[in-house]
């Protein structure tokens, strides 16, 4: 495969333990066709010697602002690149980058170059969730830089947590992606997809609600897979997105927001009417307070007494009003006995398969950015999907779907 044949790729390297992947990463890029130069920083070669990259790479290693043959090397290299992938990126590349801050060649390079611009962060929990770096984030996806990751998982140090470097193949994917290159999928062309989000959320009063962990990723993850591969897409959401660091929307999806179990029934109903394949990933709340106050309740008044009703069961309720060659997959949320209590589901709802997974388990479930998932079919198969991205998870499901829709195709 050469998908970025002829892309002339500069590979920022900044100083963190994942700077090692970085190899991979360059090594990935030089398979694929790329024109790899490698731009470290002054803390990557504490981690990572640039002989290898001197080795792996197009060009030789460039390092400082002042080169002796190019009297301005960041010009250069930002005018000439076809992309500016900077994996692992530190806190400081991300600050001084959202800062205009140009203080050696890679962030130099950043500020110089017009080619689309792809950051991997990779840190300790503690400081990906600083505001401040949340905050350089933000800024960097307002002015169209691709983040990618970080995922969820174990770090330096034997920690856990949110700020793991993104694969090396997920990160050259989307690399692809971005350069518009490599092997297209269009496998959903011409499918209607309607895809649930988030967890809704059931008032008590107007600033209290019954609600619960549920993100939104895997959903869009769904939806973002889906689109990817040619379908329209319908998402009916409780989040706007996954979170400040999640990924932008991808075109193609029609975002639908509501707030309560009864709004999303509502939208999800009319959507699914014509749609080819239908997917509640959404945390719907079981239960909603019967009479919610139009006041805030007061604490001077004593611990409420509040009476709770069940609310619809959307997919259960589109199970049985399903069209017919219409896919309806729906999730179990579970905290044990996770295949028996996702076949009950999958019976009792009337869908075609049940995505089921353990959301006690490690990096799976709420929130997380990766999960493993039991996959059930209504006629008995059942699929283990290890762990891994929520957006290789939506891959997997989607790929199930297209040979279950070209089986039947075929019988026909
Ligand atoms: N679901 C739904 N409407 C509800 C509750 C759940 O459409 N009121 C859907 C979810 O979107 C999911 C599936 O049903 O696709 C299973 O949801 P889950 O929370 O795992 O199970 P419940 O049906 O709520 O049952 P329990 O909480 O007892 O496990």
């Amino acid at each position: 495969m050469t998908s970025l044949a002829g892309k002339r790729i500069v590979l920022g390297v900044s100083g963190g333990i994942a700077a090692y992947k970085a190899v991979e990463i360059c090594r990935r890029l030089m398979d694929e066709g790329a024109h790899v130069i490698p731009v470290l920083t002054k803390g990557a070669t504490r981690f990572v010697g640039r002989t290898t990259f001197d080795a792996l790479a197009s060009e030789r290693v460039q390092m400082s602002l002042f080169d002796e043959d190019d009297p301005i090397p960041h010009t250069t290299l930002g005018q000439t690149a076809d992309c500016v992938l900077v994996a692992p990126a530190t806190a400081r590349v991300i600050g001084a980058y959202a800062a205009g801050i140009s203080s050696d060649l890679l962030t130099a390079t950043l500020i110089a170059t017009r080619a689309p611009v792809v950051v991997c962060p990779a840190m300790h929990t503690e400081m990906w969730e600083h505001p401040a770096v949340a905050d350089n984030i933000a800024t960097l996806v307002e002015r169209g830089v691709h983040i990618v990751g970080p995922e969820s998982g174990r770090l330096a140090g034997g920690d856990e947590g949110a700020g793991r470097l993104s694969s090396p193949a997920d990160i050259v994917a989307a690399v692809s992606r971005v350069l518009d290159v490599g092997e297209k999928r269009s496998d959903m062309a011409g499918l209607s997809v309607v895809v649930t989000a988030g967890g809704t959320r059931e008032p008590i009063d107007p600033v209290r609600y019954i609600g619960n962990h549920s993100s939104g990723k895997q959903g869009y993850a769904f939806a973002e897979e889906a689109a990817g591969r040619g379908a329209s897409v319908t998402v009916v959401t409780t989040v706007d997105r996954p979170g400040p660091l999640g990924a932008t929307v991808a075109s193609g999806v029609t975002v639908v927001r509501v707030d309560t179990a009864e709004e999303m029934a509502a939208a999800t109903a009319d959507a699914a009417k014509e749609a080819d394949v239908v997917i509640m990933a959404a945390a719907v709340a079981d239960f909603r307070p019967v009479d919610p106050a139009g006041v805030k309740l007061k604490k001077r008044d004593g611990v409420p007494a509040i009476e709770l009703e069940p609310t619809p069961d959307i997919l259960a309720s589109l199970g049985a009003s399903k069209p017919e060659g219409q896919i309806l997959i729906g999730f179990a949320a579970e905290t044990c006995d996770v295949a028996d209590n996702a076949a009950a589901k999958l019976n009792g709802k009337g869908a075609d398969y049940i995505v089921a997974n353990d959301v006690t388990a490690e990096n799976a479930g709420f929130a997380h950015d990766t999960n493993e998932v039991l996959v059930l079919a209504s006629d008995g198969r059942v699929h283990s999907v290890g762990l891994r991205s929520k957006r290789q998870v939506a891959q997997a499901v989607l790929d199930l779907v297209v040979a279950d829709r070209d089986g039947r195709a075929n019988v026909r």
